[in-house]
């Protein structure tokens, strides 16, 4: 099993879309919220285990720009876990070397969570192991929207010549800046589509869905979706 193990290609940046929360939850009679928090359980087991397996960017999508649409109780719950989370984060994730980032935009939160996220940024910094880009109030059309303003504010200032820009440049003022594009997306809660996530970053990105809902994703359903991968061809549009 071990040997299998080690000759399988690692993709250097995953991404995963923790969908099926509310459904889990809905499934056993108990409030949507409850699903959320036993998500949030599989999102700390598994971040570990990802890490230990080599991967070097972990993206995980945690919160939409499109999910302040929910009821207000719900949204109130994920932030109230999103909170407690953060305050434990200053110190999970140490011992695995784990370096920690938050994508998306922040400045929707109150200072005190924001406070956190610089905290737990910043405690994180130095850290050599995995990268974690947590995606909250993310939206990839945002993202992007962002870029756009940021470029156009760059070229009427003279910093930039509108003939000059590359995608490149579009990449690198991306969330995502200096980061390798996704190898890999993952999808569970059975749904096919990329919701908003990653939209500029995943062009070439192996998109991998699976009925398994999000609070029972397990060590041995990421090595199903790595054993899909290592099946996959990539062109990236050669032959
Ligand atoms: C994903 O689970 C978590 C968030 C979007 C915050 P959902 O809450 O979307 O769960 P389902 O898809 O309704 O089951
Ligand atoms: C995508 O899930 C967002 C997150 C997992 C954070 P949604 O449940 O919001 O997506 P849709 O509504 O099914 O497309
Ligand atoms: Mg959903």
């Amino acid at each position: 099993m071990k040997k299998e193990k080690q000759e399988l290609y690692i993709p250097e940046h995953v991404g995963i879309i923790m969908d099926g929360n509310g459904r889990w939850a809905k499934k056993r009679g108990l409030p949507r919220p409850i699903g959320h928090t036993y998500g949030a359980q599989t999102f700390r087991k598994i971040t570990r285990y990802i890490s230990s397996r080599g991967v070097k960017y972990l993206t995980l999508y945690a919160f939409s720009t499109e999910n302040w649409k929910r009821p207000l109780e719900e949204v109130n719950a994920i932030i109230k876990i999103f909170r407690q989370y953060l305050m434990d984060a200053l110190t999970d994730f140490r011992d695995d070397d784990i370096k920690v980032r938050f994508i998306g935009d922040t400045s929707a939160f109150d200072e005190n969570m924001k406070k956190l996220i610089r905290e737990t940024e910043e405690i994180s910094e130095k850290r050599q192991g995995m990268v974690l880009n947590i995606a909250v109030n993310y939206g990839g059309r945002d993202e992007i929207l962002r870029a756009v303003k940021q470029l156009c504010a760059e070229v009427k200032e003279n910093k930039l010549s509108l003939n000059d820009i590359t995608e490149q440049d579009i990449s690198a003022r991306l969330y995502t800046a200096g980061q390798p594009d996704p190898d890999l997306i993952i999808r569970t809660g059975a749904e096919h589509r990329l919701s908003n996530f990653l939209l500029y970053q995943a062009a070439y990105s192996e998109f991998y869905s699976t009925d398994v809902l999000w609070p029972d994703f397990k060590k041995d359903d990421f090595e199903k979706a790595i054993l899909e991968f290592n099946k996959r061809s990539r062109r990236f549009g050669g032959v």
